[in-house]
């Protein structure tokens, strides 16, 4: 029997394979993450990479006990004599935290603005949109607590949404509060919730005990009809006096730059190591449920990985998959093949080694390819056009003896004799 691949994991494809849609184009992958890596780059994030896998305690303490992503997603490493504590990396984020502090990064100038890619893994049940393994593109900054890295942030995450040329975005943008603002909300919804216990889900019930506001974000139908019942206050009516501040004052620069954004008064992330501002990106083609990306800030993050002095963070990711999807619903087509610059075919068996050291030579100009048979010229032309090639050069045994190519441009037609010891400047020229 054939082997598929893992239930929720996808191929990227390489162009042209058949029912190739964007969100599963390698090209388009890596379209989407050079335009934001420009972006990020620009306002002075460093690449960083970490492990795949990491240390279970890291999530579990990073990303906390109560959250869905310890409790059911997580992927446990095992293997030979090993004591099996490693998970592949749901998330970026706490290993970023882990890497600052390990590797002394705290000694480069702050604020550290750092950026990376690549997949995250989460034992969630798939749907459109929700994978096992996905790709995050993630933007941390360590070291500032001041509103103006949160507003940055958050502009800076517009502005990759706009550098894709996605329309339909909307910022919805709220604050859990300090810790002990949210111990009162929390305390408030014991108080709320702990008379309804029996309408509660099993989850939410073991939610009420750990964590009360992960009961806001569940995925319940009945649970959130009880909430909707029960008209309950938001979180930031909460918010102490300092976590109130900080917020206005991130409004107060979003407001300035003219980034839109909406309030959403119950923003409730699915990790724990937020505190004050949070906020998510929504785009109506991918579904409600379906944020493209999230972030928020994390200052108690670090010295709960271990660090004695506190060390303030903020930061976002992107689910790359679901931005393709937008993109997809947006009416964006696949990127064109971007083919070779030449493709060259000898006409003789003879010849095939000369067109093949033809190609090989000219990679240092370009991209170029070469046809491993001889071939009469209509299937040469043929050929160089499902691969997407722009110049096609004709090696017969005259082309050889006068050392001259016949190039024919696939796309206009335009035929022309060129001297092989022209090439590189003409390669140069039509690169
Ligand atoms: P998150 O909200 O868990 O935040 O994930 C960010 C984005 O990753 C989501 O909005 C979504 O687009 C994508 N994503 C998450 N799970 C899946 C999945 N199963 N399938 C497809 N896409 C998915 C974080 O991960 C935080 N580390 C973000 C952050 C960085 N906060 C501060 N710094």
């Amino acid at each position: 029997m054939a082997i598929n691949r893992p239930k929720g994991t996808e191929d990227h494809l390489p162009a042209l394979s058949p029912k190739l849609t964007l969100d599963v184009s390698a090209q388009a992958h890596g379209w989407l993450v050079e335009k934001a890596r420009r972006v990020l780059e620009r306002a002075g994030a460093q690449r960083i990479d970490t492990p795949l896998f990491e240390e279970a305690d890291l999530v579990k303490r990073g990303v906390g006990g109560s959250t869905d992503i310890v409790r059911k997603e997580m992927f446990t490493v095992y293997y030979f004599g090993d004591h099996g504590g490693y998970i592949l990396r749901p998330e970026g984020t706490a290993a970023i935290v882990r890497a600052y502090l390990q590797n002394g990064l705290k000694q480069l100038p702050a604020p550290l603005k750092l950026w990376t890619h690549g997949p995250m893994f989460r034992a969630e049940r798939q749907q459109r949109g929700r994978l096992r393994q996905f790709h995050q593109v993630d933007y941390e900054v360590l070291g500032s607590t001041d509103a103006l890295v949160d507003a940055e942030a958050i502009a800076l995450m517009v502005g990759v949404v706009r550098e894709l040329g996605l329309t339909g975005v909307r910022v919805k943008l709220g604050s859990i509060g300090d810790p002990e603002d949210r111990e009162r909300y929390n305390t408030y919804l014991r108080e709320l919730f702990t008379p309804q216990l029996e309408r509660l889900s099993d989850d939410s019930k073991d939610r009420l005990t750990r964590n009360p506001m992960r009961i806001l974000d569940s995925k319940s139908a009945s649970d959130q009809e009880l909430l909707a019942e029960l008209g309950v206050k938001p979180m930031l009516d909460f918010l102490g006096e300092e976590a109130g501040a900080h917020f206005r004052a991130v409004q107060a620069y979003l407001t300035e730059w003219g980034v839109d954004y909406d309030i959403d008064p119950s923003i409730v992330r699915g990790l724990d190591y937020y505190r004050r501002t949070a906020w998510e990106l929504h785009h109506e083609g991918v579904g409600a449920k379906s944020a493209l990306g999230g972030g928020g800030r994390y200052d108690g993050l670090a010295q709960e990985l271990g660090s004695k002095e506190p060390i303030p963070g903020i930061g976002w990711a992107f689910g790359v998959e679901r931005l393709l999807l937008a993109l997809e619903a947006e009416g964006m087509a696949l990127p064109e093949i971007a083919g070779p610059l030449l493709y060259v075919a000898a006409l003789d068996e003879v010849n095939v080694p000369h067109a093949a050291r033809t190609a090989m030579r000219a990679r240092a100009h370009a991209r170029a390819e070469f046809a491993y048979r001889a071939m009469k010229p209509a299937a040469a032309f043929r050929d160089a056009e499902r691969r997407g090639a722009h110049w096609v050069a004709l090696l017969g045994t005259d082309e050889v003896a006068q050392g001259t190519l016949s190039l024919k441009n696939i796309r206009t037609g335009e035929q022309r004799s060129l001297a092989a010891a022209d090439l590189a400047t003409f390669l140069q020229e039509h690169a």
